[in-house]
């Protein structure tokens, strides 16, 4: 008897201990309290898709800006009230679109169910049922992410990195989060769908041509881009992937072995020889890089779920809930 209270006693110890400090995500979190969450949040996004196609590949972008910083807890949605200051102010969030159009999916949820599901769940989800529409694989995901209470815009600048950071520093930062160096390469080829402003590529364009882009391809992003120092607010900017803009293919690989690549993150990762071996096989096999992008995306996705605790499920993703 005493030994089976004090087995009881020490698993519940157990438990405890690994509760703490994780949010707990699973697969299906929602069967019971939601059973139709995902198919609600996919058929938005592809209803989505149809009317503005650009949204699937913002919902990309935005797991990325909002797993990478601290968690994924759809703290990037957040607006500026009421003390808090939205990270979409942030310069390293500029160009992100799209944003209402979470608010979309957040309606058709809460229709159904109520107070039920996190934006931090949408952010993750929408981007895994948008691979899927611009050509990319299926991805198996976790649910029951909770929503931050709170802003990391003062994080950003040193958690997401620059269009001009070292590849080392590049690395570094992927690899805190869990993301091997293969897994960096495949998540960067992200850059094969959507668009980059001219703010970030006239460093490479002006007063001299980067001699490491390709001089014809130069000359078009001249066109593209004209102004060496353009308004942060003009609508110029250039196609990252001019054959198959709107597909998640392993043509960025190419573009980038042809010197094509626009930013200088992306040129590094051909002129680095820690990065370029990964470069050419995924330039050589889509099947390659769709299996590694689909297992980098997962990991960066389940990047420090907040506990029930910390976080909430937001009413409104736009704000917290005792606002
Ligand atoms: C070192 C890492 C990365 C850097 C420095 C970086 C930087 C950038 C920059 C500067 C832009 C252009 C924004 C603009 O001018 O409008 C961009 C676009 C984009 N990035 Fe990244 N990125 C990185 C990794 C990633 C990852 C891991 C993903 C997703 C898995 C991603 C997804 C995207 C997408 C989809 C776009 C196009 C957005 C649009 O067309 O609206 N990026 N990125
Ligand atoms: C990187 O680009 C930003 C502007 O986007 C600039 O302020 C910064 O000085 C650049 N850093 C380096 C190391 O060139």
């Amino acid at each position: 008897m005493a030994i089976h209270k004090l087995l009881c006693n020490l698993s519940f110890i157990f438990l405890l201990f690994f509760h703490f400090g994780k949010g707990e995500i699973r697969l299906n979190y929602y069967s019971e309290s939601c059973p139709n969450a995902e198919e609600i949040v996919k058929q938005e996004v592809i209803s989505l898709y149809h009317k503005h196609g650009n949204t699937a590949v913002s919902w990309l972008r935005t797991l990325f800006h909002d797993c990478m910083v601290k968690s994924c807890d759809a703290s990037i949605l957040l607006e500026s009230i009421n003390g808090i200051q939205s990270e979409k102010t942030s310069t390293r969030n500029m160009g992100m679109r799209n944003f209402k159009y979470i608010n979309t999916i957040k309606d058709a949820l809460e229709k159904s169910c109520p107070m039920t599901v996190s934006c931090a769940d949408i952010v993750a989800l929408s981007a895994r049922d948008g691979v899927v529409l611009l050509g990319g694989p299926h991805i198996e995901m976790k649910t029951g992410r909770k929503d931050s209470k709170e802003s990391h815009l003062a994080e950003i600048d040193e958690l997401l990195p620059n269009h001009n950071d070292s590849m080392a520093y590049v690395l570094s930062r992927f690899q805190s989060v869990g993301i091997d160096v293969e897994g960096t390469v495949a998540l960067l080829g992200a850059h094969s769908v959507g668009r980059v402003h001219c703010a970030n590529i006239v460093g490479r364009l002006y007063p001299t041509v980067d001699p490491t882009l390709d001089p014809n391809h130069a000359e078009y992003l001249k066109r593209r881009c004209p102004h060496p120092n353009p308004d942060p607010n003009a609508v110029e900017y250039s196609r990252n992937d001019l054959k198959t803009p709107m597909i998640l293919d392993n043509m960025y690989y190419k573009n980038i072995m042809n010197n094509k690549g626009l930013l200088i993150v992306d040129q590094q990762l051909v002129s680095d020889p820690i990065t370029s071996p990964f470069v050419e096989n995924m330039a050589t096999d889509n099947d390659y890089f769709h299996q590694q992008f689909s297992k980098a995306l997962l990991t960066l996705s389940e990047n420090n779920p907040l506990t029930e605790e910390d976080g909430e499920v937001r009413r409104d993703c736009r704000f917290v809930n005792s606002n």
